[in-house]
């Protein structure tokens, strides 16, 4: 285990009752979960988002329980203490309360989860309490929900309308009334995210909602600027990590057809 305090659903309580922010990112793997962890990250989300940066579907539809699992093993094998929440893939939960606390349950029991996240409100009412009363705890997720894309028609702001920002503070406070630990909120203007964020007690965390929620989530890809064709809005890149990989691969192919690498220095030699 690191050498850092453990981050519960408890601290996150507390950390939004202090007004403290609560910083969250995507990881798929042992070695970024290791970074993350020690740069002191609070939550580690294991998301369904690693269908498109990692396997390189179109949208987060595809993604299976066994490829969430996989992913979910590498990082929690980094023994971070980050708190590890894993994503729910689209028609694991979605189909009845059965599917849905098995699937929650091995993403606890097989990736080593200490919560899951899954998207919808009120619509979700069955579902979210059969996973809470299997005592595993759940992240909720409102707003622009990836996993609708069909049904919104694209991955368009959602809660610009009256009426919609009404039916999204409803569905805030359901997530809070039913027992969510937390909320992600996805794609919804600042001013409704600021709103929500005052409405509940639980923690709101924020993607391309503002900055007046409790916390922020990236998709680690996004920050690191691994992929360069298209940058929504609300992504800050902090690096450029993925024009460090072009000249570094750009270098070894010079140096290997150059003749210059593997040189001496980067052998074995005989006794
Ligand atoms: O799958 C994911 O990475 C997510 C975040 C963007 C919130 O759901």
């Amino acid at each position: 285990m690191s050498g850092r305090r453990r981050v519960t659903v408890q601290t996150l309580l507390a950390m939004k009752r202090k007004g403290e922010k609560i910083v969250m990112l995507t990881a798929y793997d042992f070695q970024t979960a290791m970074l993350e962890d020690r740069a002191g990250i609070d939550v580690i989300l294991v998301g369904d988002s690693l269908g498109m940066v990692v396997l390189g579907y179109e949208n987060t539809l595809p993604v299976t329980m066994e490829e969430v699992i996989h992913h979910l093993r590498g990082v929690t094998r980094a023994r971070p203490g980050a708190l590890v929440v894993g994503d729910l893939p689209f028609m694991t939960y979605q189909s009845s309360s059965v599917d849905a606390v098995r699937n929650a349950g091995r993403l606890v029991k097989e990736g080593g989860a200490e919560a899951v996240k899954l998207e919808g409100g009120r619509r979700m009412e069955p579902v979210l309490r059969a996973i809470l009363d299997a005592d595993i705890p759940v992240m909720g997720h409102i707003g622009l929900t990836p996993q609708s894309v069909h049904h919104f028609g694209g991955y368009r702001v959602q809660g610009r309308e009256e009426k919609s920002a009404a039916r999204l503070v409803d569905e805030a406070r359901f997530l809070e009334e039913v027992g969510c630990f937390a909320m992600v909120l996805e794609g919804i203007p600042w001013q409704l995210a600021r709103q929500i964020s005052g409405a509940v007690a639980i923690p709101c965390i924020g993607i391309g909602a503002g900055p007046y929620c409790d916390g922020q989530v990236l998709v680690v890809n996004d920050l690191l600027g691994m992929n360069d064709e298209f940058t929504p809005r609300y992504v800050k890149r902090y690096a450029n990590i993925g024009q460090q990989m072009l000249d570094a691969f750009d270098s070894y192919i010079r140096d290997v057809r150059a003749g210059e690498f593997p040189d001496i220095d980067h052998s074995y030699s005989q006794d």
